[in-house]
């Protein structure tokens, strides 16, 4: 059976932390939409162009792109077995057509675990965040690297993200309670939201992820 797991939280909640770590544990393929786009812009692919304007202002990248790309990504060989959604679906159109999308491949969402952490500590963590190309991502506080400057993974350079500049942080937070908050309504409304405290110790959270997924 196919098991498919949405990580819902705000910027900075810890979802691609976290769903590093928990992809690894269920063996399931990570899915960061985020880092989908900026490998896209890396790589100066149309897409990543396209995304580029949108993610740099801290809005959202619009929701027929965002959706074409993760219908895409789900039908890869490494998510025969299910997926962490990490990052998405972010409105509530996304999240209709993943529940369309996953009908077609013969699953549903199973559970959606939402990482809450309050908006004060969240530019704290987004302001220290330092990340590597793969998406290996670290905190100067929280989670400092070995080698400063290197990743653990792969040793490859750590740099900060564009929008993590404290303004763009302003807007990402404020898109979120706008466009991605109503969500919470959506999958509680479907007996599916787990709700975890994103303010605890990373190990913390993460047994506490683990044991709302566990619950199904
Ligand atoms: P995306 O890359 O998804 O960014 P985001 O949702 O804003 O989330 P972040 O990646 O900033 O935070 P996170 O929750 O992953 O936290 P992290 O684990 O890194 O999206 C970027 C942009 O792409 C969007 O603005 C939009 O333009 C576009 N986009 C993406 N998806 C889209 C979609 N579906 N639709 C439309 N547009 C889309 O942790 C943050 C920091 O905190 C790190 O430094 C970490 O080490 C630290 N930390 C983590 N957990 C803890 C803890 N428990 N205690 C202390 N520190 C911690
Ligand atoms: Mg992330």
């Amino acid at each position: 059976m196919t098991t498919y797991i949405v990580l819902l939280g705000p910027p900075g909640a810890g979802k691609g932390t976290q769903a590093e770590v928990i992809s690894d544990r269920l063996k399931l393929a990570h899915i960061s939409s985020g880092d989908i786009f900026r490998e896209n812009l890396k790589n100066e692919t149309d897409l990543g162009k396209l995304a580029q304007g949108y993610m740099n202002r801290g809005e959202l990248v619009p929701d027929d792109v965002t959706i074409a790309m993760i219908r895409e990504r789900l039908t890869r060989p490494d998510c025969a077995q299910g997926a962490v959604l990490d990052g998405f679906p972010r409105t509530p159109a996304q999240a209709t057509a993943l529940d369309g999308m996953l009908k077609e491949l013969g699953g549903t969402v199973r559970c959606v675990p939402y990482i809450n952490v309050p908006s004060e500590v969240l530019v704290s963590r987004l302001s220290g965040r330092w990340t590597c190309q793969q998406g290996h991502v670290y905190h100067v506080v929280f989670n400092p690297p070995q080698v400063a400057g290197k990743c653990d993974v792969d040793g490859l350079e750590l740099y900060q993200r564009e929008d993590d500049q404290p303004a763009t942080v302003e807007r990402r937070i404020r898109v979120y309670l706008e466009q991605t908050s109503p969500l919470i309504e959506y999958y509680r409304e479907r007996g599916l939201l787990r709700e975890v405290d994103g303010t605890q110790a990373i190990d913390q959270v993460t047994a506490d992820l683990l044991a709302a997924i566990q619950k199904g």
